[in-house]
């Protein structure tokens, strides 16, 4: 048996409602993610179900997809908002994470991604409702991150930029889902403005790196969204042969991309990402709680530390991206109690 740190997943969609088999089915026949988006389906679908369900089904529904990832070794994990586009779908959203928080053993960590997708409002009335939903959740302290969707189909850099300037002052730690569709520039912007992470990075250019790797800002790659959305794979070679630090995540959502395995995110990163099964096993424990800002509580088994250890049916690291099954969890420990035990 091998004992590692319990995973941190530092970036999915939970809470989210509902299903879009029916888009997946549609891209799988040559449909584009954003051709989806642009046509009102994709995360507007998402926001429609959600807005039409109550808080106590967002938390029973959510539960679910928090046991399986505890199944499968996930024992900290970050959960956002993005699919109430309105104050008060919004505020539901991060007070389901709230009470997901209290009824399950994962530490969760909370984002504001109201800057999801452009509500038919527009961008710019939108971004007062925006400004005045961060001074609530801030004074409510529902959230630790903010974040913002800047890409083809979304939020615009000029926005992005505001936006994150904005919730920095208020306090909050800021975050970018960057340069995933399109190359935009982003990344290195919201790097600038001291982001912790900027997620996806796919079409970062070249030059961005270095701003990067300047501002010491963590380059968080998911490659469970590359594989689902058959695009790109993020440039993890060239960011860590430029030290860049990399964390790994699931970015599990309805639409995007539906794994939430680590050992299959940890498959990915070593065969597709060109990442060392070590460097992958670090981007998805250590790494990864550095972006949640946990690193001092968990993502290592060492003294002083709380013990969150998986036990996995493994002979060697290496096995984890090569036999990536759940069935080799064995078991799962939260602070030292045991919570997950698999035959
Ligand atoms: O990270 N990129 C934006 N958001 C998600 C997709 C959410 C959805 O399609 O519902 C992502 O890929
Ligand atoms: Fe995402």
């Amino acid at each position: 048996m091998l004992a590692i740190p319990g995973f941190v997943d530092p970036h999915t969609h939970i809470p989210f409602y509902g299903e879009r088999s029916e888009e997946f089915a549609l891209r799988a026949a040559g449909k584009s993610y954003v051709e989806i988006l642009k046509s009102g389906g994709g995360i507007y679908s998402t926001v429609k179900k959600v807005r039409g369900v109550s808080i106590d089904a967002l938390v029973i529904e959510n539960t679910k997809y928090l046991e399986w990832m505890l199944k499968s070794g996930v024992t900290s994990l970050e959960c956002k908002s993005g699919y109430g586009l309105d104050f008060k779908n919004e505020l539901k959203q991060l007070r389901a994470i709230k009470k997901l928080s209290e009824k399950v053993p994962q530490t969760l960590i909370s984002t504001f991604l109201g800057a999801h997708a452009v509500p038919p409002k527009g961008e710019k009335a939108y971004f007062t409702e925006l400004i005045d939903m961060m001074k609530v959740i801030k004074s409510e302290s529902l959230a630790e991150f903010v974040d913002v969707f800047c890409d083809e189909g979304a939020f615009s850099v000029e926005s992005s930029f505001e936006l994150l300037k904005l919730a920095k002052n208020m306090g909050f730690k800021i975050r970018a889902h960057a340069e995933e569709l399109s190359s935009n520039g982003f990344a290195s912007k919201a790097a600038e403005l001291g982001a912790v992470s900027v997620d996806h990075i796919i079409k970062i250019k070249d030059e961005e790196i270095s701003t990067l790797k300047k501002y010491g800002t963590i380059a968080l790659l998911m490659p469970t969204t590359s594989f689902y959305l058959k695009t790109a794979y993020a440039p993890a070679r060239k960011l860590i042969d430029n030290g860049v630090p990399v964390a790994l995540g699931s970015d599990f959502n309805p639409g995007s991309n539906t794994f939430y395995s680590p050992l299959f995110v940890s498959h990915l990163a070593v065969n597709h990402l060109g990442m060392t099964p070590t460097e992958a096993l670090t981007a998805q424990t250590l790494n990864a709680a550095c972006v949640l800002g946990i690193e001092n509580e968990v993502g290592t088994i060492e003294t002083g530390k709380n013990a969150d250890i998986v036990i996995l049916d493994a002979p060697r690291l290496e096995y984890i991206s090569y036999m990536p099954t759940n069935e080799i969890v064995k078991a799962v420990f939260k602070n030292g109690k045991l919570v997950t035990a698999n035959e």
